[in-house]
C-alpha cells in the first residue's frame, strides 16, 4: 500500500481525497492517513499531494508510517470530500519535525 508520512502534518491538503478510487483515507485533526488494507496500490493519491507526502511502503524507512496509518486508520472517521487547507499550509510545507506537532 501507499502511505501518508510526516509531511502531511498541518499541510492537510487533502488533494489525495479526491482522487482515491477507493476512500480508504482517515482523518485525524492536522493530518490523514490511508488504511494500509484497503488501499489498492493505484498510486494516484502520491502524484497529487501537493506536500508529496504519500509514499509507497515499499520505500526504505517507512515501517513507523505504516504503522501509524495503520493504527490511526482503525480510529479516525474516513474522509469522503476534499476540505479546505489550514491557512498555513504552504508556510507548513517542509517545515522540520513535524511529529512534534502531530495531533490525533
Ligand atoms: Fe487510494 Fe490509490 Fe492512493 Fe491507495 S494509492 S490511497 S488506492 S489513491
Ligand atoms: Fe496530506 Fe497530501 Fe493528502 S498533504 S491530506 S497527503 S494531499
Amino acid at each position: 500500500p501507499y502511505v501518508v508520512t510526516e509531511n502531511c502534518i498541518a499541510c492537510k491538503y487533502m488533494d489525495c481525497v479526491e482522487v482515491c478510487p477507493v476512500e480508504c483515507f482517515y482523518e485525524g485533526e492536522n493530518m490523514l492517513v490511508i488504511h494500509p488494507d484497503q488501499c489498492i496500490d493505484c498510486g494516484i493519491c502520491e502524484r497529487e499531494c501537493p506536500a508529496a507526502a504519500i509514499r509507497p511502503d515499499t520505500e526504505a524507512g517507512l515501517h513507523a508510517w505504516l504503522d501509524l496509518n495503520r493504527h490511526y486508520s482503525g480510529i479516525w472517521p474516513r474522509v469522503h470530500q476534499k476540505k479546505s487547507p489550514p491557512d498555513n499550509a504552504d508556510i507548513m510545507n517542509g517545515a522540520a519535525a513535524k511529529m512534534s506537532i502531530f495531533s490525533k
